[in-house]
């Protein structure tokens, strides 16, 4: 659901920390629609556009599987490019030195909310929850 050109993308209780992300349909100034997600990391939740800076690949071949084995990094599951999970910046592999775009998010009353240019559309793909 969106208001104000915020999304309201999942409870707070579906993000553990170091585990699965919730993707979602994330609208950019101009209206274009790109694939992002939500993470906690550390306690704080933290949302990126879903494309690596590679060869532009989403990164969870396995739906909203975002972390490594540890919980520690994001992980693009395509080349292995492995990035820091609270600012995007990779760290290792082919886009060293390169990061995911990171998205304003905030956490409240129990909600995960993301800030949109633009309307989105809910995606109800595997990953994403209520
Ligand atoms: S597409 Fe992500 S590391 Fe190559």
């Amino acid at each position: 659901m969106t208001s104000n050109g915020v999304l309201d993308v999942c409870a707070s209780a579906a993000l553990i920390d170091g585990g699965d992300g919730v993707r979602l349909e994330w609208a950019d100034a101009r209206g274009a629609r790109h694939a992002a997600f939500v993470v906690r990391h550390r306690g704080r939740v933290h949302a990126f556009v879903n494309r690596c800076p590679h060869r532009f690949a989403e990164l969870d071949w396995l739906a909203g599987r975002f972390f490594d084995e540890a919980g520690l990094y994001l992980v693009c599951s395509m080349h292995g490019a492995l990035f820091e999970a609270d600012t995007g910046a990779c760290v290792a592999g082919p886009c060293a030195g390169d990061g995911l775009e990171a998205l304003a998010c905030e956490e409240h009353d129990g909600r995960v909310r993301v800030a949109c240019a633009a309307a989105p559309v809910p995606n109800l793909s595997p990953g994403s929850a209520p």
